[in-house]
């Protein structure tokens, strides 16, 4: 509500997954804390939305668009100041590497940029009336109401904003809860969001989700929920809302996206393709490949060759140099790709590379397994995480089967050279995932592109504008000349 509040009530240590040595034993980086709020703080924070939404003409959801935009392009220039220390942040809370977090940052103020240039023409575009059996009508874009944006941990920048900021643009008022790792790198954004916003527009808090976000959901409240994480958080939040037909819901949730390999692919690209698609920031990224089909008559040469690449990556700590494989921020997650691991091991996977799986602290070095079959948790299971599972296949019909029967549907890639086999696989793969990426790693990027999925995968669309248009109703003015 235009203020920044101190808190006496709990905090929470916020531990890096960066780990230190001291004496035989190793232990996290403390890097600050952050409160744990009660459910009268959050309800607190849901008033001043509520209130900054009902405040009347001129207020900020009915604000004239060129004026909204002036307050985000205000952030944006305050947040750029900021690069240094959220890039810093995002190595050390999440274990990005240097060069992806700096993209990270940068990607984002592009994206506000994109965004302020999209809604300036959309506001351009809705200049024409309606003309229409005697009635005139000209319709508005107008805000949905009081939103709650939840982004994830893998992308807490980036992911975040992508609502957070269409969301703002279009005059809703926002509570916005950090990700759990990932959540001190928005303190030093704190400043600039209560420079550029008006009392009650954006309202951060922090906690347990049952506690807070859990309260806003009961409180039948929250307009609109943009969430990006897990399929069960969503479900069991949107399930505590009373009127859940009142809930927009905008989410990106689960995936299990499939690399299909056809005998013909050009080799080297491919690889390169799916060891950046299956690994890059140890493949915690919803968008990375998480299983590899390759046709049985080059199977054997590819994981051959892919072993090799994934054998040349470097493990290390995010400040340095040409690092892929650095630590993982999620407690117990070594510990679950260790099952997911031995898992399809005693069922007949083969580790191909030495060393694949071993782990140390919160480092977890990424492992090539094959043939993975249908039976092993690995075939289904979404590892996010750096474990490569590749699958040889007969016939191209055992994948149709895979992508049909998946409860995911975000996206798939697809390496090949014949044409117009490729394009008869984009035929059959049209309706099952929100993008077919051909001779290319899965992928939101570039973020202006339609960003959704099928299925257990994602409701509604992001993209620039098409978050626009997701994060606004349209409110049509009629009136009769005749
Ligand atoms: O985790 C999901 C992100 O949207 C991935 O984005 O494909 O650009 O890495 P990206």
């Amino acid at each position: 509500n235009g203020e920044l509040l101190s808190w006496a009530g709990e905090l929470s240590p916020v531990l890096s997954p960066v780990h230190i040595r001291a004496g035989d034993s190793l232990s996290q980086v403390l890097l600050g804390h952050t409160p744990l709020l009660d459910e009268q703080a959050a309800l607190s924070a849901l008033e001043s939305a509520v209130k900054a939404y009902n405040l009347g003409r001129g207020a900020w959801p009915s604000m004239p668009v060129l004026e909204r935009i002036q307050h985000v392009e205000k952030f944006l220039g305050l947040m750029q100041l900021q690069r240094d220390e959220v890039v810093r942040l995002l190595m050390w809370e999440i274990g990005k590497p240097y060069a992806d977090a700096a993209k990270e940052f940068d990607r984002t103020c592009d994206y506000i940029r994109d965004t302020i240039a999209a809604l300036k023409q959309q506001d351009r575009d809705a200049s024409h009336f309606i003309i229409e059996q005697g009635s005139l009508g000209k319709i508005r874009r107008v805000p949905v109401g009081v939103a709650l944006c939840m982004g994830p941990f893998n992308y807490p920048l980036n992911e975040t904003f992508t609502t957070l900021i269409p969301a703002l643009i279009m005059g809703n008022t926002v509570i916005f809860k950090p990700a759990k790792y990932g959540v001190l790198l928005i303190q030093p954004l704190l400043q600039a969001f209560l420079q550029s916003f008006p009392a009650g527009v954006i309202n951060i808090i922090y906690g347990r989700g049952r506690e807070t976000v859990g309260a806003l959901m009961a409180s039948g409240k929250i307009d609109l929920f943009a969430f990006i994480g897990t399929n069960k958080g969503a479900s069991d939040l949107k399930r505590m809302h009373p009127k859940p037909h009142r809930l927009r819901a905008v989410l990106g949730l689960d995936a299990k996206n499939p690399a299909i390999v056809l005998a013909d692919a050009d080799m080297h690209r491919t690889i390169k393709e799916c060891v950046a698609g299956s690994l890059s920031f140890n493949g915690q990224r919803c968008t990375a490949l998480k299983i590899l089909f390759v046709q049985r008559s080059i199977a054997d040469e590819f994981v051959s060759q892919l072993t090799a690449e994934v054998s040349k990556l470097t493990a290390g700590m995010p400040w340095q140099a040409g690092v892929t494989i650095t630590p993982l921020p999620e407690p117990g997650k070594t510990g679950f790709l260790t099952e997911l691991l031995q898992d399809a091991l005693s069922k007949g996977a083969r580790l191909q590379n030495p060393g694949g799986g071993n782990s140390v602290a919160s480092f977890f070095q990424p492992a090539v397994l094959y043939p993975v079959s249908s039976d092993m948790r690995l075939y289904s299971e979404e590892q996010f995480g750096p474990l490569v599972p590749v699958v040889p296949c007969d016939h191209i019909s055992e994948v149709i089967d895979y992508v049909v029967n998946s409860n995911f549907g975000q996206q798939l890639s697809i390496f090949g050279q014949d044409a117009i086999q490729v394009g008869e696989l984009v035929d059959i793969f049209a309706n099952q995932v929100g993008r077919i990426n051909i001779n290319s790693q899965c992928q939101r990027g570039p973020d202006s592109f339609p960003f959704n999925g099928r299925k257990d995968s994602a409701e509604g669309t992001l993209s620039v504008v098409d978050a626009l248009r997701q994060f606004s109703t349209p409110t049509l003015v009629a009136a009769k000349y005749q």
